[in-house]
């Protein structure tokens, strides 16, 4: 944990080249410790959006971190993708044939930059739309940094997590029209993991990999949100086809 008046210290630990100073790291760190570049990343969006001070870890997973940190008592949520085992393969379907990244370099290594930035284009055009999405405040490198969800003591909890779902079904259709028919965007990874409830509202989040609507397998990535959707809703007592859902979401 980086704690208040510590931005020093992690520039010192940098300096000193005592942070894994070698890029190579074993299978067991890989998934808990950043690279060099990566903390070096960190420390510059620390300055670029004056965060003070990285507090709790929020969600530790294979391919990203999200911390909470503050921006002179504003809390933010920051998320670091991870360069090392961000799996390029997985990547490239949902990157390739997406017309606004046609002209990006998509090697391995700008692969991570992409979809950051990806994650951040894909939220801000949620959000321009009137979508319910965490506001995207910007991206440095592999970091992005947009609103933080939740109360200042602890996140907000995912759909899967909260006591009444069913209540915030009606919201969660109209987010995802919001999203499709408003903002153009396919999420492709919709499900109860993936959707916050803060102040009594359904937020979606995890869009790196949402694509717009032309690209080439967007009407299949739609199918699977819709499927997911309505399993979940048809789980919890809300019986919905896939079809009307469909029409819900992209009809004029
Ligand atoms: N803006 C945010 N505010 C609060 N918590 C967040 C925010 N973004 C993500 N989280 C938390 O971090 C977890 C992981 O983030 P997510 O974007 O879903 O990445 P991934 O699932 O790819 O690791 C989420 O399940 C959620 O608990
Ligand atoms: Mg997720």
């Amino acid at each position: 944990m980086i704690r208040d008046g510590e931005v020093s210290a992690l520039k010192k630990l940098l300096e000193s080249g005592e942070y894994s100073p070698s890029q190579k790291m074993t299978r067991k760190t890989e998934s808990s410790v950043f690279d060099r570049r990566t903390v070096e990343a960190l420390y510059e969006t620390m300055t670029k959006f004056s965060i003070n001070y990285i507090d709790f870890p929020i969600s530790s997973g294979k391919e990203s971190v999200v911390f909470k940190a503050y921006s002179s008592k504003k809390p933010l949520a920051v998320k670091v993708f991870k360069t090392s085992t961000l799996k390029f393969s997985n990547l490239s379907m949902y990157i390739n044939g997406d017309y606004r990244f046609a002209k990006e370099r998509k090697s391995r290594a700008n692969m991570v930059l992409l979809w950051t930035r990806k994650e951040f284009v894909n939220l801000n055009a949620c959000h321009d739309a009137g979508a319910w999405v965490p506001e995207p405040f910007g991206f440095h490198k592999n970091i992005l940094v947009m609103q933080y969800l939740g109360t200042r003591a602890k996140p907000s909890p995912s759909l899967r997590k909260v006591k009444t779902p069913e209540i915030y079904f009606e919201d969660i259709i109209h987010n995802m029209r919001k999203v499709y028919h408003d903002a153009g965007i396919v999420h492709a990874d919709l499900s109860e993991f993936n959707i916050l409830i803060y102040r009594r509202k359904p937020y979606f989040i995890d869009m790196g990999q949402s694509v717009s609507q032309d690209h080439p397998s967007s009407k299949e990535f739609l199918a699977r949100d819709i499927r997911n959707m309505c399993s979940f809703f048809s789980r919890n007592g809300f019986n919905i086809s896939e079809e009307e859902l469909l029409r819900e979401v992209t009809n004029g």
